[in-house]
């Protein structure tokens, strides 16, 4: 499968070249794709399937798409994807709106929104998955780094076939063994949040390797 993603950042590379290595054919987007040459010929040393383009050019060669967009970001540089390729697109979110000009991390939507609905609402026809936006890339594809892999993720989106081809590519490519499906979109208000404790716990640790996990009790 041929998979977009339209961010060249940690997180766009991080997926970029662990998708690549389970035999994707991946083009990451960039606003300078030229920048990303070493780093590809790198990656592609022993294995030609990482191509580079522009945002527009990474959203058109995807049959499914991820989005990697620093967050006050994303609707400018899906616009420049171009909305024609993202429409019936699976879009695979890990952004986060996050913001550090208080001197710590803070979200910059407002309280009954999410970054998520927003890409949404801007792209009605693209199935937008939110998900993985609270763990570190390095987590996000190599869930065994942690725990031996038992923690969990959580996605929401308003497409119930979109969430399942997710949830089929992060088990068959990275492995992630337990994936809650949170419901519509609006459930991004709690995923996003949930990377503001992360992000305090990290701190706390003093690294970022490290997820939730959901732990409930055998009898209702
Ligand atoms: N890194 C992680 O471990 C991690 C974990 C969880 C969630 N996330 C989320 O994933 C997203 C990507 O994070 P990241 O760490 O990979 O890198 P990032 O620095 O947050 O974002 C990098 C991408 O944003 C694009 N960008 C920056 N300014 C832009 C502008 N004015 N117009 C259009 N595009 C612009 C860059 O485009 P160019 O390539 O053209 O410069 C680049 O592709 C963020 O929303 C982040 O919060 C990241």
């Amino acid at each position: 499968m041929n998979i977009g993603i339209i961010g060249a950042g940690n997180a766009g590379r991080t997926l970029g070249s662990a998708l690549a290595k389970q035999g994707y054919s991946v083009m990451l987007g960039s606003r300078q794709p030229e920048k990303l040459a070493e780093w590809v010929q790198i990656e592609n040393a022993d294995n030609p399937s990482i191509f580079v383009g522009t945002f527009s050019e990474a959203a058109a060669f995807g049959e499914l798409l991820i989005h990697a967009i620093t967050g006050r970001k994303a609707i400018e540089a899906l616009n420049l994807a171009g909305e024609t390729n993202l429409d019936g697109k699976v879009l695979l979110d890990v952004s986060l709106p996050i913001d550090f000009t208080e001197g710590r991390m803070t979200l910059f939507t407002q309280t009954g929104e999410s970054l998520g609905e927003r890409i949404q609402s801007a792209f009605p026809g693209a199935k937008v998955v939110k998900v993985m936006n609270h763990i570190a890339a390095g987590v996000m594809v190599n869930p065994n780094r942690v725990a031996d892999g038992d923690h969990d993720l959580f996605m929401c989106g308003n497409d119930a076939a979109a969430k399942q081809a997710v949830s089929t590519l992060l088990t068959q490519a990275f492995g992630w063994k337990r994936i809650y499906d949170l419901g519509d979109i609006s459930a991004a208000q709690a995923t996003e949040g949930l990377a503001l404790l992360a992000s305090r716990v990290a701190s706390v640790l003093g690294h970022g390797m490290m997820n939730f996990k959901v732990s409930q009790s055998t009898s209702s």
